[in-house]
């Protein structure tokens, strides 16, 4: 088979880059996409297509291994009110009740963005787009995510001031974060914590480096994205709005 010529100034450019067209597809991230292109998988009317490859997907014929794929017309995009006690993950061999148990119709492409912990409760977003759920999880895009801890004990002044300059883990030192007493008693407190990290349990484990574990943790955002309003083990799709705010925090403006 032929392949089809790269981006050249003589050639009419079509609308698109194919990595792009193929991640609205469900082939993943714009650069799982490039990988299989790369392979030499995808033709555009028949032509084996490669990397800088642009295609007008109403006009044209791409197909993946001889399959034509499919545009879905929008993306999906959700948040859920995480219980505690859901797994998130899309097949828990143990057999646990995982989060996609509290989604009715969820069409098979809808992945979680970002793990919470079994006993993390609070904002979870799944979405459709490869693309966008890449960037919303990738350290290049340091999201902002906010958890509200209940934490056994109360920090003292110079715990907190570890907490927001950085505390070390077995993993290396976390990035400083924003930290505020929501309010405490004797023996216990709720704290506000915003980390751009996304590390396994870091929350979790930001609190027991400072000796106080925490008891309860809730998301209660994600970069422009918050919990309020949302009833617990409900689901709701993103406005229009939100999910512009959404697609400009990791540079997605098109
Ligand atoms: N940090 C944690 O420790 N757990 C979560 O579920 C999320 C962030």
């Amino acid at each position: 088979m032929t392949r089809l010529p790269t981006d050249s100034p003589s050639s009419h450019p079509a609308p698109e880059r194919l990595q792009k067209i193929l991640a609205r597809a469900g082939f993943g991230s714009r650069r799982a996409a490039e990988g299989v292109i790369a392979s030499g998988r995808v033709t555009v009317d028949g032509v084996v297509a490669t990397l800088g490859t642009r295609a007008d997907p109403d006009a044209q014929r791409i197909a993946v291994d001889g399959t034509p794929i499919r545009l879905r017309p929008t993306e999906l995009t959700l948040a859920l009110h995480k219980p505690a006690g859901y797994v998130v993950t899309a097949n828990d061999e143990q057999g646990r009740t995982t989060v996609y148990h509290l989604l009715t119709d969820a069409p098979p492409n809808l992945r979680y963005v970002g793990r919470l912990d079994q006993q993390t409760e609070g904002l979870l977003l799944f979405t459709t787009d490869g693309e966008l759920a890449h960037r919303l999880t990738h350290p290049r895009w340091g999201v902002e995510k906010v958890y509200e801890a209940t934490v056994s004990r109360v920090p003292n002044a110079a715990a907190l001031e570890q907490l927001r300059r950085g505390v070390a883990l077995d993993d290396g030192p976390t990035a400083p974060a924003r930290v505020e007493v929501v309010r405490s008693s004797a023996d216990r407190s709720v704290l506000r914590i915003a980390i751009h990290e996304g590390r396994n349990r870091q929350v979790r484990r930001m609190f027991d480096a400072i000796g106080c574990p925490a008891t309860r943790l809730v998301r209660t955002a994600f970069g422009p994205i918050v919990l309020e309003g949302l009833p617990r083990a409900q689901a709701r799709e993103l406005s229009q709005a939100e999910l512009r705010a959404l697609r400009d925090a990791v540079d997605l403006h098109d």
